[in-house]
Formats: structure tokens, sequence, C-alpha cells
């Protein structure tokens, strides 16, 4: 299972990678405003330091303007994925960018229906966000156990990038209904890697360590 980043701060995508944690990055407008830096700088920056998959968001909302940005986006490295909001015009350029060999992942999903026509868009990477369905009292994995089961009944390549992602249950979940990806806040990422009767067993040990003789 791969795991991403879903972060635009350069200084904890660095601490991320160092412990081996970033197979690759997920930035959107929110994240990317947040660092106060320009938006093809932050990419950049992230690009340098990774060398997994990193999806730059376009803003905006037409076909044309959206490949527009996207080809921008594309230029900047080889490992930048064009991520586009899911709709009837994104559709469109997802489908055009796919046939020239860039590649795409479309946010904001949903629903397993949006989820199919991304799929038969030929999209690379398909963003359904968990935490804002939980949010609206809707499971938000059966979404993932749906996926799953459709593009496995059709064998489509596109990738179940598992977003929004709040808690490590959101992670544990996803390893087992198989999803491809998830993209995590790194606050959860460290969560992962805790447990109380870990701290407590090293406690003990340090404390009966001092016993042994020198
Ligand atoms: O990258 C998009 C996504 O993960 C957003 O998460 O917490 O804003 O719903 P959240």
């Amino acid at each position: 299972m791969q795991f991403y980043i879903d972060s635009a701060d350069i200084e904890e995508i660095r601490q991320a990678n160092s412990r081996g944690w970033v197979d690759g990055v997920t930035t959107n407008p929110t994240l990317v405003a947040k660092t106060g830096k320009r938006h093809m700088d932050v990419i950049k920056e992230i690009c340098a330091e990774v060398k997994g998959l990193v999806s730059a968001e376009v803003i905006s909302t037409t076909t044309d303007a959206m490949l527009k940005e996207g080809y921008e986006l594309a230029k900047i490295a080889d490992n930048v994925v064009v991520k586009i909001p899911m709709c009837e015009e994104g559709l469109i350029a997802v489908k055009k960018l796919a046939a020239e060999g860039i590649k795409t992942n479309v946010t904001l999903v949903f629903s397993p229906l949006q989820a199919l026509l991304v799929a038969k868009a030929g999209a690379t990477l398909v963003s359904p966000f968990v935490g804002r369905l939980d949010d609206i009292a809707t499971d938000g994995m059966s979404l993932i156990s749906q996926m799953r089961q459709i593009f496995d009944n059709y064998d489509y390549q596109t990738q179940i990038l598992v977003a929004s992602i709040r808690h490590p249950v959101h992670v544990l979940d996803s390893a087992l209904i198989g999803a491809d990806i998830v993209t995590i806040p790194f606050k959860v990422m460290q969560q992962l890697a805790q447990h109380p009767l870990t701290d407590k067993g090293i406690a003990q040990f340090l404390k009966d360590a001092q016993k042994m003789p020198n």
C-alpha cells in the first residue's frame, strides 16, 4: 500500500520523507494557500524533495482553462500529476490529458458512480473524500468498498487514492479494503506509529536497564 502525505508544507514533507512515509504527495488550493508561497514555487520545491507522484490542482473550471493550467503544471517536473475537480468539463480535460500521456488525479469524488466516470475517462488516480462524507453522517468507507468492487469487476487501472483522512481508523479500513493509496496528514501519520503499551514498554525497559551491572 502506498502512503502519500496530504500537505504543501515542505518542512513536514521532509520530516515524513526522512521516516520513509512518503511515496507521493497531494496538495490542494487550501493547503498551498497556508504556505503563503506561489503555487508553482510550492510544487517545484516538493518535486525536488520527493521522487513519487505529486498532485498539483488546477484552479480553473472550464475545460480549456483547466488544460492550459494542467500543461503549465505538468511542465514543472516529470512526477507532477494534474489534479482536476470532478465535473463534466473536468472529465473532458482528463480524457485529453490521459491520451497525451499526462497523469491526472480527479478530486472531490463522493459517489461510486462519479468514480466510475473517472475510471472511464482514463485518470491515473481518483480521490474519494471519506472524512467529508463522515462529516455529513454518511459512511465514507463504504464508498471505498464499492469503488474497489467496481474497479475490480471491470479491471480499471485507475488507482484509488483515499483522501480526507482524519484518523488512523480511516487508514486501517483503507488497507483492509485494498485501496491502492491513502493520502494522510502528517499528524495522522505520527499517530500510526504510537501505542500506549509501546511507551509503557520502553519506560519499563529503560528502568530495568539501570539494574544491569556495568
Ligand atoms: O487533499 C484533499 C483532502 O485530503 C482534503 O481533506 O480534511 O480538507 O477534508 P479535508
